[in-house]
């Protein structure tokens, strides 16, 4: 018998050491997502604003408020100033990382569902550009050739425009190319952060899902600090962005694609 729902708690951007870092919103957040009891959170990035030690320490400190036992952090292009990335590795490991889970779900045939998350650093050292790599195209495509498995990707950087965020300049340099290929692999879910607008796409069967910044004021006009709850169900996938302390969630809903 299967769990029939898989939560996923999805935070970006706490920009630990930032001027307009909010105490108590991080900790709101962190309340609102242990009440939740997801099965895994995503942290897509920008721990810190300058990648430094004691921003980094701050950051660890948060994320182990969080009971999840999986929790899976990729960096952000603020993590990596000032070499702040080797903090990263010392704090979190690896910057390239899966995760295969068991998912709780049956597909049509009876066969037991798995879920894999495979999460990259898409940073490049000093610039806010981001890029995936040709040299890691043939360990993405290694990751995802499993089957009868959910199939989710995460990245900082985006992978399509973010509206209301000014003119694209972060869009990873090689993001058709990202694309096809996640595509090709039957990914369903990519988890970004970044821009500290939450949006969503679906895009060829994908849902491109972004973040907007949990615990800071680093935000756009009328967006609100915010991170999301992402539920798979058997026949739906629901997005539900929170604003911290808020009752109020915007809520996405999208049909679950087979997995293959
Ligand atoms: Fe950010
Ligand atoms: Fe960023």
């Amino acid at each position: 018998m299967g769990i029939e729902l898989f939560r996923i708690a999805q935070i970006s951007d706490l920009h630990c050491g930032d001027s307009r870092f909010e105490e108590g919103l991080m900790l709101s957040a962190i309340q609102e997502i242990n009440e939740a009891e997801p099965n895994v959170v995503v942290v897509c990035g920008d721990l810190t604003t300058a990648g430094y030690l004691d921003e980094f320490e701050q950051a660890k400190n948060y994320i182990d408020m969080l009971r999840c036992p999986i929790k899976i952090i990729v960096a952000g292009n603020h993590d990596h100033r000032n070499l702040g990335y080797l903090h990263f590795e010392n704090m979190f490991g690896t910057r390239y990382k899966t995760y295969d889970l068991q998912f709780g779900m049956s597909s049509q045939d009876g066969l037991d569902e798995r879920i894999k998350f495979v999460a990259v650093d898409s940073c490049k050292p000093d610039l806010n550009d981001g890029e995936i790599g040709r040299e890691h195209y043939d360990w993405l495509k290694e990751e995802f050739a499993v089957e009868n498995t959910f199939k989710v990707f995460i990245l900082h950087h985006h992978l399509v425009s973010v509206p209301g965020t000014g003119r694209e300049r972060n869009i990873v340099w090689d993001a058709g190319d990202v694309l096809a290929r996640l595509r090709g692999a039957g990914v369903n879910l990519v988890f970004c952060g970044h821009k500290h607008v939450p949006y969503v796409w679906s895009v060829s069967n994908m849902l491109l899902i972004n973040s907007g910044t949990a615990s800071t004021y680093r935000t756009r006009g009328f967006t609100e600090p915010s991170y999301n709850i992402v539920e798979i169900l058997p026949g739906d996938v629901v997005v539900k962005t929170k604003v911290p302390g808020e009752d109020f969630a915007q809520e996405w809903s999208f049909p679950r694609y087979p997995v293959f």
